[in-house]
């Protein structure tokens, strides 16, 4: 297998995970970034995500001398024959992805072009984008060279990237040039995955296609939840009932408080985009969305009727375990525990919380809440307990003590996460989310 010259442009979590895993492979990988701070602390091994197994994986590779980190992207396209974009996408107003630093790096990219190389998108962008990609290098670079553009969606989950990567479900290889192709192969070759090889726009329409459908399915399952209430079934039997056809499966099949992320959202947002953009109603997905939104609100709705309170919830105190939109991951981007506190928050609420790693992010973003040192201190006077991120340690805290804590002995448990027999046992009030 030969070593390959890479450049990754974009240090956030798939640069990252995509610049430390290439190294793994045994390829010469440089990533690149405008931000001289977090480039001088990647250089020494400090990776500012929390990401499991990423920071080995790091400093293994920096240490072999594979992996390096510049804020020269001149410099780092120029040394590279394959040349990874893997910055934001973030959703403007109305929801379309913005390409601003998309196009920016393709401008970057025009102006260092030194020989042949291939560029590959893994940015989240929307179908057409490698057209576009292609077009502004072509009219930006100051003289010809021969180039191919590639799309090569990321299918990474946050909290598992790095075994994702590893170890992925499939490889789309989105591209019209057989040169660009064998190099990909090539690329991948290390991994043994199952390489697919499609033309650019299906590549780019596979991964909002997939965050979509598993988007749908969480939304199904919640309103099948919601259903299951009113009806006097249990979803996690429903659930288990389904999952066992194989045409269904049982993964995306837990009921909770919506889904969130920087990625669901973003891309159910921007596909419906895609669809207005060429005069397709894609209801469908403007419904997945609704049953959202309204999941986060259902659970405000829990809480007000588990606390007792009227119109508002003045005077009522609400601990809150977890803020990152699950677990595993420091990432509060559009988390439902955040959409719940802020709800609280609004109604007058004393909401005290408590994250195991997303406390410094949640900061940002949650005006008004009490962060508190550990899931005991959440629970403090608590007129309702609510657990709201999946953590592992949730479910071995010391009950009978959270009890002897608490104003009133009252848990929600949007995650359907806990031993609900044994809380009862001890005396809680419990409710889960479909159930
Ligand atoms: C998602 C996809 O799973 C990845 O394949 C994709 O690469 C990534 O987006 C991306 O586009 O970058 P991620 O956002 O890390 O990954 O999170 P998921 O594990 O998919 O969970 C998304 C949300 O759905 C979370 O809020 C989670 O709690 C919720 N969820 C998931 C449920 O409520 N129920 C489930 O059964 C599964």
């Amino acid at each position: 297998m030969g070593s390959l010259d890479c450049c990754v442009i974009g240090t956030g979590y798939v640069g990252l995970v995509t610049g430390a895993c290439l190294a793994d492979l045994g390829h010469s990988v440089v990533c690149a970034d405008r931000d001289e701070a977090k480039v001088a602390g990647l250089a020494t091994g400090e990776v500012p995500i929390y990401e499991a197994g990423l920071e080995t994986v790091v400093r293994r590779n920096l240490e072999a001398g594979r992996l390096r980190f510049t804020s020269d992207i001149n410099e780092a396209v120029g040394e590279s024959e394959l040349v990874f974009i893997t910055v934001d996408t973030p959703s403007d107003a109305e929801g379309r992805a913005d390409l601003t630093n998309v196009d920016e790096v393709a401008r970057e990219i025009a102006a260092a072009i030194n020989g042949y190389k291939v560029i590959i998108n893994k940015s989240t962008v929307p179908v057409g984008t490698t057209k576009r990609v292609q077009r502004i290098i072509e009219e930006a670079m100051p003289e010809y060279h021969e180039f191919d553009v590639v799309s090569n969606p990321e299918f990474l989950r946050e909290g598992t990237a790095v075994a994702d990567f590893k170890n992925p479900s499939r490889v789309v290889v989105g591209s019209d040039s057989q040169k660009a192709i064998d190099r990909m192969l090539e690329l991948y070759e290390p991994m043994s995955a199952r390489v697919m090889i499609t033309d650019p726009v299906s590549a780019e329409m596979v991964k909002y296609a997939s965050n979509a459908f598993l988007a749908t399915k969480v939304s199904y399952i919640n309103a099948i939840a919601n259903l299951c209430e009113v009806v006097g079934a249990d979803v996690i039997e429903v659930a288990r009932g389904m999952g066992h056809d194989e045409r269904i499966g049982r993964q995306f099949l837990m009921a909770g408080p919506g889904f969130g992320g920087s990625c669901f959202p973003k891309d159910c947002r921007a596909l419906l985009h895609i669809a207005r953009e060429h005069d397709y109603s894609f209801d469908l997905l403007e419904g997945v969305l609704q049953v959202n939104t309204e999941q986060h609100e259902r659970m405000v709705d829990k809480i007000r009727r588990l606390a007792g309170a009227g119109d508002d919830l003045a005077g009522k105190v609400i601990g809150l375990l977890g803020l990152a939109f699950k677990a595993n991951t420091d990432d509060t981007r559009e988390s439902p525990a955040v959409y719940v506190a802020r709800g609280l928050i609004q109604d007058g609420a004393t909401v005290l919380v408590f994250d195991p790693e997303a406390m410094e992010r949640a900061r940002e973003e949650l005006e008004g809440a009490s962060f508190m040192a550990d899931a005991y201190d959440a629970a403090q006077g608590a007129d309702v307990l609510v657990l709201l991120t999946e953590w592992d340690e949730f479910k071995w805290l010391d009950y009978g003590r959270v009890m002897e804590l608490m104003r009133c002995p009252v848990i929600l448990d949007t995650r359907n996460w806990l031993d609900a027999k044994a809380l009862r046992k001890l005396g809680f009030t419990y409710e889960g989310v479909g159930r």
